[in-house]
């Protein structure tokens, strides 16, 4: 040191490498604590903390332009808790931090109690310290100011002053960082809001279509084990719309809000379903990276929905009897026992009580899952719902197709005649064929005899009264009717006549030469049932 007394200009370059060493140490320090993390004001709080310590720089202070106000507030201060001063705030050209912004350039001040535009509104700062105050920049806007007091008498202000933009570059980058995370947050949180309201619409009772009285049966068992925890097994022939049921209870229930997890029990052999449901600790076997969390973690406080249960072989049924009865199982290759709060839907098209006679399915587990069975009817035992099923089906083709679609009572009323093996899920593949079938966008009688369904192999017994052939909904037919399509009135006479056509002649006040002129201008096909 003394040394360096004796020779000013040496001490002078001396002094400065020690400012630039400590600025160097503390900017290192800075770039650390802006990279932990993104909870904006901590961060801010904790950098002022290491220019204070580090560089002995006081009263620091970061205030950020608020958009919507178009003020400047204060976001952090050092040693201070901001929340106490976000009522104060500078509007832009507004004393000294209001002048930094709109200048967009430092302001060093030797002694900060010789500004006039030093408002002092924070009571904090120390009128006789110098005063630095430089722009936080967002894509060379300034949004913000960076301001700190160096102690009494302090030298190389300008050295000081850059130190400091260097650090509101950083502080300008975090800032915009956290805004773009903010706003990717804000548009996940819509979009994820939009979706469930979506989902909760889509698996609403609007979307399951079904007046008959099995179905209203249904659906009051649907709203009544909602309500509970209660494991549901929900029986039917495929396509009947199990799965359909299996959301509605979810998302009428006081679970909706967390997840639905399915998993097709069919699809998979012993030891994948296993890893899928309880999941693998990393390592577990060959091809087991890493660690991964099964259906059941998944499920956690939601509802796990087991497709088609009845095609576990005795083996698996034990594992899952357990989970079921204790609520706890380890992952593949683990020891922890977990434990999880899941509620069970299971479905399955088959016949467990014979499976169970049989000895395939354990009674156990029988008993387990079947505490509320839920019996879905087959659309042939509910032939009166085809017509409004085949027109909300319709009106879901036209809106993936993106055209107007319509469908007759004509159409409707063959589509009644077939027995549908394969449920609504047939009757849904078969609207999507006539769709594609159908030029001008109207699914008739015709266009529904192109999708290749075959009416002869259904049901219709000669002996069933006319009046269930009729179209729910559209009322008996009106022959006279003058809105009715010609060739619509024609059929519809056909069809209640037995396609007897001198009956049908009589019905339209026609003479059988005439309805047979009919029949062929109007390029009827004339089937008999
Ligand atoms: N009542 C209904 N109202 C409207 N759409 C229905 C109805 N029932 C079933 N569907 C539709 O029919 C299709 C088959 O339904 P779902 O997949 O729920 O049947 P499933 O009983 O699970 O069949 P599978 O045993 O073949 O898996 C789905 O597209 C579903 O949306
Ligand atoms: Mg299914």
């Amino acid at each position: 040191m003394s040394f360096n007394s004796t020779t000013p200009g040496v001490s002078g370059e001396t002094s400065r490498l020690a400012l630039l060493e400590s600025q160097l140490a503390a900017l290192f320090e800075v770039s650390r604590v802006l990279s932990r993390s993104l909870d904006l004001r901590q961060t801010l709080r904790e950098v002022l903390g290491v220019l204070h310590e580090r560089a002995r720089l006081r009263q620091g202070l970061v205030s950020l332009l608020d958009e919507e106000r178009g003020e400047l507030l204060i976001s952090a201060l050092h040693g201070q808790d901001a929340e106490p001063f976000e009522a104060v705030s500078y509007r832009p050209g507004e004393g000294v931090i209001g002048h930094i912004l709109t200048a967009n350039a430092p302001w060093v001040l030797p002694r900060l109690g010789d500004e006039p535009r030093f408002l002092d509104r924070l009571n904090l700062y120390d009128p006789d310290r110098p005063f630095i105050g430089v722009p936080i920049r967002c894509d060379e806007q300034a949004i913000g100011v960076f301001a700190a007091q160096p102690p009494v008498g302090a030298e190389l202000l300008d050295d000081r002053a850059r130190f400091l933009e260097m650090v509101a570059n950083l502080i300008g980058q975090t800032v915009r960082l956290a805004r773009t995370v903010e706003a990717e947050q804000q548009a996940l949180r819509e979009e994820r809001d939009k979706l469930r309201r979506e989902v909760r619409g889509s698996h609403g009772f609007d979307s399951i279509i079904g007046r008959a009285d099995a179905m209203r049966l249904v659906f009051e068992q649907v709203r009544q084990v909602a309500k509970w925890n209660t494991t549901v097994l929900i029986r039917g022939e495929s396509g009947t719309g199990k799965e359909l049921i299996a959301n509605a209870i979810h998302y009428n229930s006081p679970r909706a809000r967390a997840p639905f997890v399915k998993l097709n029990c069919a699809a998979l052999p012993d030891n994948l379903l296993e890893s899928e449901l309880f999941g693998h600790e990393k390592g577990a076997f060959t091809g087991a990276v890493s660690l991964r969390k099964g259906r059941f973690e998944q499920a956690d406080g939601g509802t796990l929905f087991l497709d088609e249960i009845g095609e576990i072989t005795p083996a698996f049924q034990a594992k899952l009897l357990r989970v079921l009865q204790e609520g706890e199982f380890e992952r593949v290759g683990g020891g922890r026992t977990l434990k999880v709060d899941v509620r069970v839907i299971a479905a399955t098209n088959r016949d467990l009580e014979s499976e169970v006679r049989a000895g395939d399915f354990r009674e156990d587990l029988y008993y387990r899952l079947n505490v509320m069975p839920i019996r879905m009817p087959a659309l042939r035992e509910r032939m009166e719902d085809i017509p409004d099923l085949a027109r909300f089906l319709v009106a879901k083709v036209a809106r993936m197709q993106g055209r107007e679609l319509e469908i007759t009572d004509s159409a409707l009323r063959v589509l009644m005649r077939y027995d549908w093996p394969g449920n609504v899920r047939e009757l849904e593949n078969c609207m999507e064929r006539a769709a594609v079938m159908s030029e001008n966008g109207v699914i008739d009688r015709d266009v529904i005899q192109l999708t290749g369904i075959d009416l002869n192999a259904g049901a219709p017994e000669p002996s069933r009264p006319a009046t269930a052939m009729t179209v729910p909904g559209s009322g008996a037919v009106d022959f006279n009717d003058p809105d009715l399509d010609e060739r619509e009135r024609v059929i519809a006479a056909l069809e209640e006549a037995g396609w007897v056509q001198a009956k049908a002649a009589r019905l339209l006040n026609m003479t059988p030469r005439q309805i047979a002129y009919r029949i062929q201008t109007l390029n009827i096909k004339v089937r008999q049932f």
